[in-house]
Parts: C-alpha cells; structure tokens; sequence
C-alpha cells in the first residue's frame, strides 16, 4: 500500500511516497480503507523534530476518514464509514496511508449528512474543542473566547460554543481578509486584530464583562492578550502554539479576576471524555448546528505541499488528503 512516511524528522523533504504492507489485523483492531487524512499542525511539528516521544521513521496523520473493511464486528459493520484520532502518527504508524488497522474504540461513525473529506478532519479540531470546553466548565449562557476563526481549534470552540448557546462565542484572526471572510460565513463576534486590539473587541463584545473561557491553540502574545480578557474567575486553556511555545504574562491578569490557567493534552484523555464528546459532536453535525470547513484538499502524493499550505499559508479551514 501507499503511504506518506517521514523518513528523518528533517522538515517537509524528510517526507516519501512508499510502498509498504498492508497492515495485519491484531485484537480489537478494524482494518480502514482511508479515503481522506486531515492535515495538523501536530504532523508539522513531528516532521520538524520538534515532538517528544515520536520516532521516524513514522507515517505521518493524526486523523482520518475511511470505510470498514474487517473487523469492525456489528458495532462497524463491514463497509460503514468511520473518522478517527488516536495515537496514529504521532506514536505509531497514521492515516497518511491507504489502509489504517485502528483500535475500535477510537472509531465514531460518520453522520449520512457529512462526506468523508470533511468528516476527515472533524476528530482532532472538535474533539480537542470539546473536551477542553467541557474541562473549562462550559455551559449554556457562558462567554468564550477562541483565538483564529480560520484555524481548526479556533473555528471548532467557536462552532460548538454557540451551537451549545454560548452568550458570546468570540474569536479573531490577525487577517483583514479572513475577518471578512468569517463575517461572510455568519461568524459575527470575530475580532479583526489588524484593526482592533484583542482585548478592546472582547471588551466591546461583552459590554466590558470579558470572557469566562479563553481555550487558546496560538500561544505567544495572543495568548498573553487573552488572558487580559478573562472576567471573574475565568479560565484559559492553552493546547497550542500556532504562534510561539513562550509568552510573557502579566500576572494581575490572574491575579485580580482570581482566574486561572490550565493546559491540555489529549493524548492524556480518559476514554469516557472522548465518548461523551463524541455523543455532542455527531448529535450537532447530524443537526446541522456545526458545520466542519475545509479549505483545500490535496493528493496523498502531495502531503508535504498541504503540510507547508496549512502552515505558511494559513487558509480558513481545514487541509484534507484524498486518499
Ligand atoms: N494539546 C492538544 O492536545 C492539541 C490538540 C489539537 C491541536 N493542538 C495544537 O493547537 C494549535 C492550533 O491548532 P490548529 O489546528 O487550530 O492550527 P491551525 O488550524 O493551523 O490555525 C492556526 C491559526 O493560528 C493563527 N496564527 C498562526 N501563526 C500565528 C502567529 N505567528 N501569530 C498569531 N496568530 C497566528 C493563524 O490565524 P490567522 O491567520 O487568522 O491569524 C492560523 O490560522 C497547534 O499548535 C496544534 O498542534 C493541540
């Protein structure tokens, strides 16, 4: 079978199209035919050597999109189409592949509503959005603020918090552009910060309250201006570094609203957390109330291309592989 394997974590040329046998089926393992990887920045920073615990050589993708083709017991019956995230390119062998053999309890079935190549990047951004929302307390009547309207994190939080009747469902983007672009999508309470500093358009958003929640995936300054936004008692989330891994703080921004900050990993996430937002995820895109973008697919053959378009090209929405 095909697949796209890092063979040094040396940047995009450590990437090669090869040849290699189609996975063996172990115990509570489902062979997927993938039709369709989501892109992440996490592929980037493995092939750019920068994550613990990743050892090349490694196929690369986090996530897909696929059909059942053994194994899936009645559960997955052969031929439904499931997406999926686990520890696949990251700590084993992932979805830039042909065939995937993925651990059951990683599979959700795919809503009839929603096709494979955007149901390929569904788990990574909306789990991660989920899950961090649910560990910050969310509930309906809430503030939050997600930073970048056109990256994954940013649009999921945003998506799910006003599906789930956020008072505010905030978020930004550095690019005049792309703030159009979102007004144009119906995403109202995006601030434009080439315009308009993040801290000013929440304030002005909120009526000078702030937000209760910042789930942040930009780290550096934004992450330093989001937590200036936090109204009593809030929490930020950090779980990204799309920006910068190191920030400056300004403490009396914990301090005086007695806010906190916590980080997320969901490599480290209980089975039950990634059940219960499963069940909110599917029963909301079956609705409607979110709707995954994607911007641009690519061939499996031209990863490394999607990698570096996904990356230097920060488009509004996801990157998807066909398969
Ligand atoms: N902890 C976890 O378990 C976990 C799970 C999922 C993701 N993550 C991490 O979360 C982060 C975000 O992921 P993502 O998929 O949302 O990324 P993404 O889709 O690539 O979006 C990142 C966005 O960040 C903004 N950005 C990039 N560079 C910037 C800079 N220098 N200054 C300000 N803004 C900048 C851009 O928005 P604008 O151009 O609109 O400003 C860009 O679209 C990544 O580091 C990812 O690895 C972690």
């Amino acid at each position: 079978m095909r697949v796209m394997r890092a063979e040094t974590f040396s940047g995009y040329q450590g990437l090669k199209l090869i040849e290699l046998p189609k996975p063996a089926l172990t115990d509570g393992k489902v062979l997927v035919r993938m039709t369709a990887a989501g892109v992440t920045p996490l592929d980037h920073t493995i092939l750019s050597g920068k994550f613990h615990g990743s050892k090349a050589p490694l196929v690369l993708g986090n996530e897909g999109a696929g059909v059942v083709e053994e194994g899936g017991g009645t559960d997955f019956p052969v031929g439904s189409r499931v997406m999926f995230f686990g520890a696949y390119g990251a700590f084993e062998n992932g979805t830039y592949s042909e065939w995937v053999a993925v651990r059951k309890e990683d599979l959700c079935l795919i809503p009839d509503n929603v096709d494979d190549v955007r149901a390929a990047g569904i788990p990574v951004a909306y789990l991660t959005a989920q899950v961090a929302l649910t560990l910050a307390g969310f509930r309906a009547g809430k503030t939050v603020l997600a930073p970048a309207i056109g990256g994954s994190i940013g649009n999921a939080v945003t998506q799910l918090a006003r599906a789930l009747g956020a008072k505010h469902a905030i978020s930004s983007t550095t690019n005049h552009a792309k703030a159009e672009q979102a007004k144009a999508l119906g995403f109202n309470e995006v601030i434009d910060t080439s315009l308009e500093k993040l801290g000013d358009g929440v304030r002005r958003i909120t009526g000078g309250y702030g937000a209760d929640i910042v789930i942040d995936g930009i780290g550096g300054e934004v992450l330093s201006e989001a937590l200036g936004t936090l109204a009593l008692g809030g929490s930020l989330t950090t779980l990204g570094y799309s920006a910068s891994r190191k920030t400056t703080i300004d403490v009396t921004h914990l301090i005086v609203p007695q806010a906190s900050i916590r980080g997320l990993n969901m490599f480290a996430q209980p089975k039950a957390a990634i059940t219960n937002a499963w069940n909110v995820i599917v029963s909301l895109l079956k609705s409607g109330a979110i709707k995954p973008i994607v911007a641009k697919t690519f061939p499996l053959a031209e990863a490394a291309d999607a990698l570096r378009y996904l990356v230097e090209g920060r488009p509004f929405g996801r990157v998807v592989l066909t398969i």
